[in-house]
């Protein structure tokens, strides 16, 4: 069966309209999914000195993992899995379905991996952890990240977990549950590319106000931004439901 059958000859006309704009959103999604990760390994890579699980000597080279990590992962292949029902268009609903649950496995690895490396930082540097509230919308991010996977998991995905008039049920919840922990990511990152930039324009480093850096931070946090109003806006018509789900 599919959702065309339910419709009516207008509100597939609406729908199609609608998915050619949400077309050109997606395709603008993807520009600035390829720069938000772009910009963020030449802040870490270039201007903060490179990427490191371990270090004996420099451990602000484990943080710099972390912006990296985070970006690559529940926001960049976080927002591609959102679109993916939507922009591989060409390929089986099968297949769609399986690139979706994949592309958000692998944002929720990076975004733990990312996680356990600021952990990490702070430990062996001797600093607290959990004080800001970055780190505490941070973690109902991440927590909530992994819930809606297992959620979707289960209920899409495990043979036979989940009767199709369930899933039917399911759908609209982990669509609208999905966009809101996505937009959670966006907003932890904003928070954290705040406080990152804020304490290097502290002591000691005392980045200039308007230097390289700090507008190279400050336009990356926006194109992360604006990665986030994109994918959101790509999703808010339902039509790309499918009727068995
Ligand atoms: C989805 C995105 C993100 C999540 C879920 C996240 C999560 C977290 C968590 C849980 C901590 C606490 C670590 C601890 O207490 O030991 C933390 C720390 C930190 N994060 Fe992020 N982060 C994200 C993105 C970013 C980005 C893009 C930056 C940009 C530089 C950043 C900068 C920081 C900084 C400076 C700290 C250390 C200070 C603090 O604990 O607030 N984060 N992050
Ligand atoms: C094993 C994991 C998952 C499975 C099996 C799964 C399954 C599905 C299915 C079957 C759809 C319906 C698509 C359609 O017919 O239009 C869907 C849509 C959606 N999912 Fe997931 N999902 C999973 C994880 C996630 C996660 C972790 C998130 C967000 C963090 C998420 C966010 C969304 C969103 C926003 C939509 C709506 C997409 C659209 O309207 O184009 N999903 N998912």
């Amino acid at each position: 069966m599919d959702m065309d059958m339910d419709m009516s000859k207008q509100q597939q006309q609406e729908a199609g309209a609608a998915s050619n704009k949400q077309r050109a959103v997606a395709a603008a999604a993807h520009v600035l999914a390829v720069a938000a990760v772009v910009l963020v390994v030449v802040w870490c890579v270039h201007f903060r000195g490179g990427v490191v699980l371990r270090s004996v000597q420099n451990k602000q080279l484990i943080f710099n993992l972390h912006p990296v990590l985070m970006v690559l992962g529940p926001i960049v292949l976080g927002g591609e899995a959102i679109l993916s029902y939507r922009s591989l268009l060409l390929v089986p609903r099968a297949a769609r379905k399986k690139a979706h649950m994949a592309l958000h496995a692998a944002g929720l690895a990076a975004g733990v991996l990312g996680v356990y490396a600021v952990f990490k930082f702070h430990v062996e540097s001797g600093i607290p952890n959990l004080y800001s509230l970055h780190s505490w919308v941070g973690i109902a991010a991440i927590t909530l990240y992994a819930a809606q996977w297992a959620a979707g998991f289960l209920a899409f995905f495990f043979p036979g977990a989940s009767p199709p008039a369930r899933r039917r049920a399911l759908l609209p919840w982990h669509a609208v549950a999905g966009v809101l922990v996505f937009a959670l990511a966006v907003a932890t990152a904003q928070l954290g590319f705040l406080e990152k930039l804020t304490f290097l324009q502290g002591p000691p480093l005392r980045l200039p106000k308007y230097g390289a850096e700090a507008m190279l931070v400050n336009f990356t946090a926006l194109v992360v931004l604006l990665l986030g109003v994109a994918v959101v806006l790509a999703t808010l018509n339902g039509s790309s439901y499918s009727a068995i789900v």
